[in-house]
């Protein structure tokens, strides 16, 4: 598991549970699959979502993932709807569009490709796509120009001196507002109803009658971009890595989406629904990466009441830590676990020993949308272009969430003009 700096660990106890402090804050970290259970979902209600209140105040604190109770329910049915099958699978052809515009752009470019930092921007246009539908291009750069200033100040040192990073991402929070406003107002007066995020936010009312008010659908819609940006592009950067470096499998995978593509007439017709369900091996090198990589190390909650586990005692107010990382990286789940092998999912994983995307009350409402995304931008990569990752750096870097080194520079090519099948994996 990978520990900021600052972080001062007094470990009591090692093994699958155990105690330690985190800047002075009792806290119990839990490496077993029945803790973790434990925690978010059969007793689910005496543990809280944590964040830093720095944090919160940068999405907005009405977003969902920071309560729980009646609150949290409701807007999570909202957002759950979104993002259900049904309206995601209607998608397709637009997030087919994004993928290929991007991956044109990419090969076209003369200049290595930072593969995160663009993967960021792709997942950034499914994650408008799928709270606005289709957004009027001046509203998704004023949106996308704002959400890039938050971006950067999220992670830095909460002060308020003008001109730091997190003044400046605060202020940008402020502008998002506004031009959320601009949206909302602009789509009540062409009194247009929407099956995407901002419409189930808009048309909710409750027992009373009740709307929602500006504040809880803005921190909400910022709350789904923000969940959904850095995660999905950094899956995706792993897979183009797990790839490249696996070039029989590479040729395997390709295999099964050629097929798709012939299929297709040659790439002319959309991908189906049914078609993305049917990706067998696309979807294990999936899943496989979404283990190896454990984008979601860990999350954080807090005791509400004193709790007692096993026998030990968790009191109130102290934070517990389930530690999903370890959990896939555990031999006795995940045999040779260091080794990138999608195979290890044509049996399903033992109950509570694969959580990506979380467990319980807050598991991850995006994660068919994350896996669609990775599939399609696959089979477009995969069918008509080539890449190659550029220098010999190996390693992770943070960002927070772990991603290859320099964001996997990489040069891309569309397969008729690709200079030499030697220079092209
Ligand atoms: C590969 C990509 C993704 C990964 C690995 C991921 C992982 C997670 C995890 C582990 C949680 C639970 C956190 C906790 O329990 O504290 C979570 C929650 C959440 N995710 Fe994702 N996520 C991904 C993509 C997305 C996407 C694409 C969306 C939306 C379009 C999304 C929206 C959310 C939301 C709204 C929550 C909060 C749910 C709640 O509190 O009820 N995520 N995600």
């Amino acid at each position: 598991m990978v520990v900021p700096l600052f972080v001062f660990f007094v470990v009591f106890r090692y093994g699958e549970i155990f105690k330690t402090q985190i800047l002075g804050c009792p806290c119990v970290m839990l490496a077993c699959p029945e803790a973790a259970r434990f925690v978010l979902v059969t007793h689910a209600h005496l543990f809280k979502p944590t964040y830093p209140k720095s944090k919160e105040k940068m999405i907005g604190p009405c977003a969902l993932f920071f309560h729980q109770g009646e609150y949290h329910t409701r807007l999570r049915k909202l957002v759950q709807s979104s993002l259900s099958p049904d309206a995601i699978r209607k998608l397709i052809p637009d997030i087919e569009g994004i993928a290929l515009s991007a991956l044109d752009s990419w090969a076209a470019s003369t200049q290595v490709t930072n593969t995160f930092y663009e993967m960021k921007k792709f997942s950034f246009d499914v994650g408008i796509l799928s709270v606005f539908g289709h957004l009027d291009e001046g509203y998704k750069e004023k949106l996308e120009e704002n959400y890039r200033i938050v971006d950067k100040g999220y992670n830095s040192f909460p002060t308020k001196i003008p001109g730091s990073a997190y003044h400046k991402a605060l202020q940008a929070r402020k502008r998002l507002n506004q031009i959320l406003g601009e949206i909302i107002c602009e789509r009540k007066e062409k009194r247009l109803v929407e099956k995407d995020l901002l419409g189930h936010l808009l048309n909710f009312r409750d027992e009373k009658g009740k709307t929602l008010t500006k504040d809880q659908i803005a921190d909400n819609i910022i709350g789904v971009l923000f969940a959904a940006q850095d995660t999905t592009a950094s899956v995706i950067t792993w897979i183009l890595k797990f790839l490249h470096d696996d070039p029989k499998l590479l040729q395997a995978v390709k295999a099964e989406q050629m097929a798709i593509y012939q299929t297709n007439n040659g790439g002319k017709g959309h991908l189906t629904w049914a078609q993305t369900r049917n990706m067998t091996l696309t979807h294990r090198v999936v899943l496989e990466s979404l283990r190896m990589a454990s984008i979601i190390s860990f999350t954080f909650r807090e005791a509400v009441v004193d709790v007692e586990y096993k026998g030990y005692l968790i009191p109130k107010g102290w934070k517990v830590m389930p530690l999903f990382r370890n959990i896939h990286h555990n031999p006795e789940f995940f045999s040779d676990p260091q080794h990138f092998d999608p195979s290890r999912f044509e049996a399903a994983p033992k109950p509570n020993t694969f959580m990506p995307f979380g467990n319980g009350a807050h598991a991850c409402p995006g994660n068919e949308l994350a896996k669609l995304e990775a599939l399609i931008l696959i089979h477009h990569l995969v069918t008509k272009f080539r890449w190659e990752v550029v220098g010999s750096e190996s390693g992770i870097q943070y960002g927070p969430f772990p991603v290859p080194q320099g964001g996997l520079p990489a040069r891309f090519w569309k397969q008729s003009s690709c200079p030499s099948q030697n220079m092209c994996p």
